[in-house]
């Protein structure tokens, strides 16, 4: 296959994905090698890096406002369309206003508008106050970022974990360090990406004034574009007959995980969880303590971990199964074995997030979209198989997320700089379609169990590296062990918490 000689880069998204890979391409030589260890390229081959990032702050889900939240829910009027599982309809591209054709960065075409905040973006972070991570801190992190000693310390009540604030300030120090910022262009959105007659990528995007409700728009031109938006920011409402009119009779009573930020908002309240997953499991913990009633309608096993398939149905949590219906009009919650509750305050949605690319359809294309879905095209979750200029980073599912993140961006800085080769087109669909037929058509294509990682993934894409790249997961791998470590305090802080035994404030460092 043709080298590909690349100078240009847009990156959608400034969470880890995106973070990793202005890392990775700024650390990376005109001639193919690496500079990662040794400092950033002196003969940089990527002579322009831009990452656009809608937040004002870089750092993705880490970078969270912990006293505003998105929307409980889609707005009413979206609910009653009884469209809202479909993602293209919560999370809609944005058209582009007229005369963007000649604009550019230089010059962008000014728009006011009276939607000062818009919801359906989606752009506030899931993390809430009293979440701490459920990946050892030791692996949250890139092989080129400091494994600080003070978070190895057994002592901590939630080793081997980082609290929220812990591992956001982990991200806000590598932002701070290799003054990534200056790659960045905040408050900017990329709203559509198309690929013009001479094969250039052209991006849109808006960037936002919030203060004054100005949009200014520009479209922008690349050589090659990586999509690291991540896929926790779109959450999945699955459809569920009833629930629309639920929430208009109840206002406010329909509230999806990600909009989580105080358990305050469960007291005294009969609250009905739905789902079964690492989610439901963190906010059920802090929700039994000072609700009324905790009812959780599960609809399959938990496949990942284990000890949730117990915790979920322990004492002060009453079980039902997948709902068949809601009757708005008599609080009635009818479950698929016929059984019924009532008088049901609130409905917490765990369910999951989309995949969504709303400014790139016609390249990334989501599977039956819902919490379990998968994206189409990609060899190794990382580079479109229809377009070797398109990549994604951060489109893999695993514990060692922080690892195959940072092993997609070294193989895109490997192919773009020339240094490697990706095999044929045909080639890179025979490894999908066997993937597949090994996996499944869903979210465990994406899915990398531990063990999994170095061979099949890390392994798998380091002969793509640029030259002299340092290896990435081996010295961690022999640590593997916190995992269980970490595994078995999830379950004891899951339970000291719940029965109103331990505090979260007194087990998070101050
Ligand atoms: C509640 C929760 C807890 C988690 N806990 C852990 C954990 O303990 N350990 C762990 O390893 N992982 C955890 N994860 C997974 C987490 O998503 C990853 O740690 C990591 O944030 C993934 O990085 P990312 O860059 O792929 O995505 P994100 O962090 O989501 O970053 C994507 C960025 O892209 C931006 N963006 C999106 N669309 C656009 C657009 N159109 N234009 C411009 N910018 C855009 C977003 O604003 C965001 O800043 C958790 C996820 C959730 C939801
Ligand atoms: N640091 C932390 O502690 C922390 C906290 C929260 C989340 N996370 C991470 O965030 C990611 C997302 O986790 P998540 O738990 O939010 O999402 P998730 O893993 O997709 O789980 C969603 C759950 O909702 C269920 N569900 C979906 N539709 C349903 C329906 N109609 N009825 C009943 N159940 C339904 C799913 O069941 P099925 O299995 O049947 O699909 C699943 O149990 C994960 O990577 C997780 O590790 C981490």
């Amino acid at each position: 296959m043709t080298k590909l000689d690349i100078e240009k880069v847009a990156i959608i998204g400034a969470g880890p994905g995106g973070l990793a890979s202005i890392y990775e391409l700024s650390h990376t030589n005109r001639d193919g090698t690496s500079t990662v260890g040794t400092g950033k390229s002196e003969d940089p081959k990527f002579t322009k890096i831009v990452a656009f990032e809608q937040k004002d702050k870089a750092g993705g889900i880490w970078a969270p406002s912990i006293n505003i939240a998105d929307l409980k829910a889609p707005p009413q009027d979206i609910l009653d369309t009884g469209k809202y599982n479909d993602p293209d309809v919560i999370h809609p591209e944005q058209k582009a206003p007229g005369g963007i054709e000649n604009s550019s960065f230089e010059k962008p075409v000014k728009i006011e508008t009276k939607k000062v905040y818009n919801e359906l973006e989606w752009k506030r972070s899931g993390v809430y106050e009293d979440l701490f991570t459920n990946v050892p801190a030791r692996f949250t992190r890139f092989s080129y970022l400091p494994n600080e000693k003070k978070y190895l310390d057994e002592k901590r009540a939630i080793y081997p974990f980082l609290t929220q604030e812990e591992l956001s300030g982990r991200i806000e120090d590598f932002v701070e360090r290799e003054g990534l910022n200056e790659y960045i262009r905040f408050n900017t959105r990329v709203e559509h990406v198309t690929k013009n007659a001479e094969g250039k990528w052209i991006i849109t995007v808006k960037q936002k004034n919030e203060d004054d409700g100005e949009e200014y728009w520009y479209k922008e031109e690349f050589d090659a574009v990586i999509v690291s938006n991540g896929h926790y920011s779109v959450p999945n409402i699955p459809y569920i007959e009833g629930l629309a009119e639920f929430n208009k009779t109840y206002p406010g009573s329909v509230i999806h995980s990600k909009s989580y930020r105080s358990s305050q908002e469960f007291k005294d309240q009969k609250v009905l969880v739905v789902g079964f997953g690492v989610s439901t499991a963190g906010l059920v913990q802090y929700i039994v303590p000072v609700a009324k009633e905790t009812i959780i309608a599960q609809r399959s096993p938990n496949l990942v971990f284990e000890w949730i398939n117990g915790a979920l149905v322990s004492k002060g949590i009453t079980r039902r199964p997948e709902i068949e219906r809601i009757d708005a009009v008599k609080n009635e919650i009818i479950f698929k074995d016929g059984s019924i509750e009532r008088n049901v305050d609130k409905i917490l949605l765990t369910t999951g997030y989309h995949f969504h690319y709303p400014f790139l359809q016609d390249y990334l294309k989501v599977v039956s979209p819902s919490n379990v879905s998968r994206v189409n095209g990609l060899y190794y979750h990382t580079f479109s198989i229809d377009d070797p200029t398109l990549a994604t980073v951060g489109v893999t599912v695993a514990h060692l997320n922080f690892h195959t993140i940072e092993a997609s961006a070294a193989a895109v800085a490997g192919v773009w700089s020339g240094a490697k080769s990706l095999p044929s087109k045909q080639e890179q669909k025979n490894w999908e379609q066997q993937h597949v037929k090994d996996t499944g058509n869903n979210l465990v294509f994406h899915f990398y169990e531990n063990d999994q990682v170095k061979p099949e993934f890390v392994d798998k894409l380091s002969p793509l590296h640029p030259d002299n790249r340092p290896d990435i997961v081996s010295e961690d791998l022999k640590y593997l062990n916190e995992f269980d470590i970490g595994t078995a305090k999830s379950e004891k802080l899951f339970y000291q918490l719940k029965d109103g035994k331990l505090n979260v404030k007194d087990i998070f460092p101050v």
